[in-house]
């Protein structure tokens, strides 16, 4: 290690953190590491860190003192106070210059604020959304990073030998402004949130709508993921199915309770997006049955009290697995597409001058969201940086619309059997409505005029225009 100290530090040896710090050192970079709980510093040192460029720091100041200065050091602490916490405590070791880069699931408003309040103190800070889970943080996550340029070029070379790489490209690259990076992550959580949605909503119409066991699952999911389909959640997926339960011997995704937890990030993305005026209904339908999945008591007495129809799918199986397959595709398009529409609009709402083909790109690789379909859409916004939707893209239009015939019989299909796919349905209406000239809010207009003289438009005048509805 150098005696000039460490290129980079990071404080939080929770999983992702250790498995950071080992990736960076992998490549050479020495790293200075700090916990709040020394025992667990101590463990990470004797039994992980090995002879590694790695140095502990017992408390903050000794910690700082071990890095070389100007300072660049991560934290990786649970998001919301425990940040603004941590930056408090570390103000008195800091120097102008330094830098603090959050890898946590922060929210965006957060990360402008700690942004302007650690400028005022010639501090730098970076928002770095960091995905790919425990193995990602190890072998290679995408990394997003916003800010200001010239400091994410100070840690590129750590940043970009640690990130995953993709032909030959890092998965990470300058975002943008200050909390350009954290809203990037918001988003491709949102995405994620969608993604496993309608996954799920698959898996239930193939096991209760098909009767179709977990080794059958798992044998289709692991061919689809050979095929157009190919992506790590899908991968997970066909993995998932084959594990059996150590204490029962029964398929270990049958005795899971059916009720998913979330710490918000999907949820984020889809306050921001109302608030952008952003229409992101699959994002927000995964967000929806998350919270209903919650309320398992409550489902359990509705059961026995309000009855539809029996499950069982009376047609073709092998069609409809053909069917259920174009349907994920045509979901899964139609999810990146309502989240990068999203990131369009923040790009202009919040002035982050987005990069959409670089956002793709660095998706490609590491994160949970990596998937082949990813190469179509940086093509997409490579040829047409300001695409407004990714369905006016004209293959990933082309590739939607040689599947809308099987979503809508799958749409139909769920609707027949009382199997909830609601991801699925607004899907279609999504591009229903996207794809329609004429909607229905004339008359939406007409009754707020109606009940509240709120005005409206006309088709063959311009102005707004009132009518006394009642006589
Ligand atoms: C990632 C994941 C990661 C985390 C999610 C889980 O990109 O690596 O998104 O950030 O696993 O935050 O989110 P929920 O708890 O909300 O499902």
């Amino acid at each position: 290690m150098s005696h000039q100290g460490c290129d980079i530090g990071l404080i939080g040896l929770g999983t992702m953190g250790r498995n950071f710090v080992l990736n960076m050192a992998d490549h050479g970079f020495s790293v200075g590491v700090y916990n709040r709980t020394t025992e667990k510093t101590k463990e990470f040192m004797e039994t992980e860190a090995g002879s590694r460029p790695i140095k502990a720091g017992y408390d903050l100041q000794e910690f700082v003192g071990l890095l070389k200065p100007p300072r660049n050091l991560i934290i990786l602490v649970a998001a919301g106070d425990p940040v603004d916490a941590l930056i408090r405590e570390l103000l008195p070791w800091l120097a102008p210059g330094d830098l603090i880069i959050d890898g946590g699931n922060s929210h965006f408003t957060d990360t402008n604020r700690r942004f302007k309040f650690l400028a005022g103190k010639n501090l730098n800070f970076m928002g770095m959304g960091i995905s790919g889970g425990q193995a990602g943080a190890r072998y290679g996550p995408s990394l997003m990073p916003g800010g200001s340029r010239e400091v994410y070029d100070r840690v590129a070379p750590i940043l970009e030998a640690a990130a995953a790489q993709v032909k030959g490209e890092p998965c990470v690259t300058y975002l943008g402004p200050r909390s350009a990076g954290h809203y990037i992550k918001m988003v491709h959580n949102g995405i994620e949130y969608g993604l496993m949605e309608l996954i799920a909503e698959t898996y239930d119409l193939l096991k209760r709508g098909l009767g179709l066991t977990p080794a059958e699952l798992a044998l289709i999911y692991d061919r689809w993921n050979r095929e157009d389909l190919n992506s790590f959640l899908l991968e997970i997926t066909a993995k998932i199915f084959t594990r059996k339960d150590d204490r029962t011997g029964k398929f270990l995704v049958d005795m899971i309770l059916d009720k998913a937890k979330q710490k918000g990030t999907g949820r984020w993305t889809s306050w921001d997006a109302m608030d952008l005026q952003v229409g992101t209904p699959t994002l927000d339908a995964a967000v929806v049955m998350r919270d209903m999945s919650g309320y398992k008591e409550e489902r359990r007495s509705a059961a026995r009290f309000l009855t539809g129809p029996t499950p069982a799918f009376p047609g073709d199986r092998q069609r409809c697995i053909g069917q259920v397959k174009n349907a994920l595709y045509a979901g899964m398009i139609a999810t990146y597409a309502q989240g990068m529409a999203l990131l369009q609009k923040a790009s202009i709402t919040y002035d982050y001058g987005l990069d959409l083909e670089a956002v793709a790109r660095i998706w490609r690789g590491g994160c949970i969201i990596r998937a082949a379909l990813l190469e179509d859409i940086r093509t997409a916004y490579k040829t047409r940086p300001d695409l407004p939707n990714l369905l006016m893209d004209p293959h990933l239009g082309q590739e939607f619309m040689s599947r809308q015939a099987d979503l809508r019989e799958v749409v139909k299909a769920a609707a027949t059997l009382g199997l909830p796919a609601p991801g699925l349905m607004v899907t279609l209406s999504y591009f229903d409505a996207y794809r329609s000239t004429v909607l229905s809010a004339n008359l939406i207009q007409a009754q707020r005029d109606f009940f509240g003289a709120h005005t409206y438009e006309r088709l063959d005048a311009p102005g707004a225009f009132h009518t006394e509805w009642e006589e």
